[in-house]
């Protein structure tokens, strides 16, 4: 495996992988790496001959108030996980190298996909994914790009992104990867308190309150929407953020759930915000 810093040196050694008849996957983190974003490795490895991990903790996503400063950083750790799971390359810039000082150019996705959810509470945030994101792609170059559900809003304003601005890159979607108490695994989870976090399953249980209710023929949004944010109400410790049932592919707010769906929530503890979803299918 190689660590790289140089964003030349990782685009040759792409193009010569792909000169040499690999497809090339690549799977942007910002490290802090967990189960959930090995997985994203795995399905990558079965995907692709080559694969790159980008590991960077892109500033611009960040609010002002926000916590750049105390995202989890765990380089050594994360480049033995990347080693063991078989990443080829692992990219690890730094900012200045990413970011000059006169940096102008922004990707914007416009809309419900960046104007609802978690849009709402960040407004700069999808800018920055998006922005990090093309300047990945223009630098690795990759044949298919791999984002987990996890980001139900993030993976849509990608993949909205790769359509309309006609990156030559395949999505690929990973499953939500989670605790063994049904807790979806973050990096961020490091930073509840132990009783925060005993209650911090409150979110998937809230979702698959939800879920039960629509496989059992509920369909109205509203509804469902009560069944997840009862279940939160009795979480003391957390501040609900949102609950919302939007349209998976565009996000918009749906009254009723008869076209694939996302259940999407996220929660305020003192020092982390949480988020979670599920697909709501009817079709399925
Ligand atoms: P990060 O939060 O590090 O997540 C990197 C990737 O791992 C994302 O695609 C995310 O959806 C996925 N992931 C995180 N937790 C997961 C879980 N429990 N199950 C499945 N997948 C999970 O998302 C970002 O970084 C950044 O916004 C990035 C895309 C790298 C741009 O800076």
């Amino acid at each position: 495996m190689k660590t790289v810093k140089s964003a030349a040196e990782v685009r040759k050694l792409s193009r010569a992988w792909r000169q040499e008849g690999h497809r090339v996957a690549v799977v942007p983190t910002m490290g802090a790496l967990h189960e959930g974003h090995l997985s994203l490795m795995d399905l990558a490895r079965e995907r692709a001959g080559r694969v790159i991990v980008t590991i960077f903790v892109n500033p611009t996503q960040f609010g002002p108030s926000e916590d750049l400063e105390k995202y989890p950083r765990d380089l050594e750790g994360d480049l033995a996980l990347c080693a063991e799971r078989g990443a080829d390359l692992v990219f690890t810039p730094e900012v200045g190298a990413m970011y000059s000082g006169d940096h102008a150019a922004y990707v914007t996705v416009e809309g419900a996909l960046t104007k609802g959810l978690c849009g709402a509470a960040r407004p700069e945030h999808f800018r920055g994914v998006a922005t990090i994101v093309s300047k990945l792609f223009h630098i690795t170059e990759p044949d298919l790009a791999v984002f987990g559900r996890k980001d139900a809003q993030q993976l849509a304003v990608i993949r909205r992104m790769v359509r309309d601005l006609d990156f030559p890159v395949t999505i690929v979607p990973a499953p939500i990867v989670r605790e063994s108490d049904g807790l979806a695994m973050s990096s961020r989870n490091a930073n509840l308190s132990t009783a925060e976090r005993r209650e911090a399953p409150a979110l998937y249980r809230a979702l698959d309150a939800a879920r039960e209710l629509f496989l059992n023929g509920e369909r109205d949004a509203r509804r469902l929407r009560h069944e997840a944010a009862n279940v939160l109400a009795d979480a003391e410790l957390l501040r609900v953020d949102y609950v919302e049932l939007v349209d998976e592919g565009s996000f918009e707010p749906l009254e009723t759930v008869n076209v694939p769906a996302i259940l999407a929530l996220a929660a305020f503890y003192e020092r982390a915000r949480l988020i979670d979803n599920i697909l709501l299918d009817p079709q399925n």
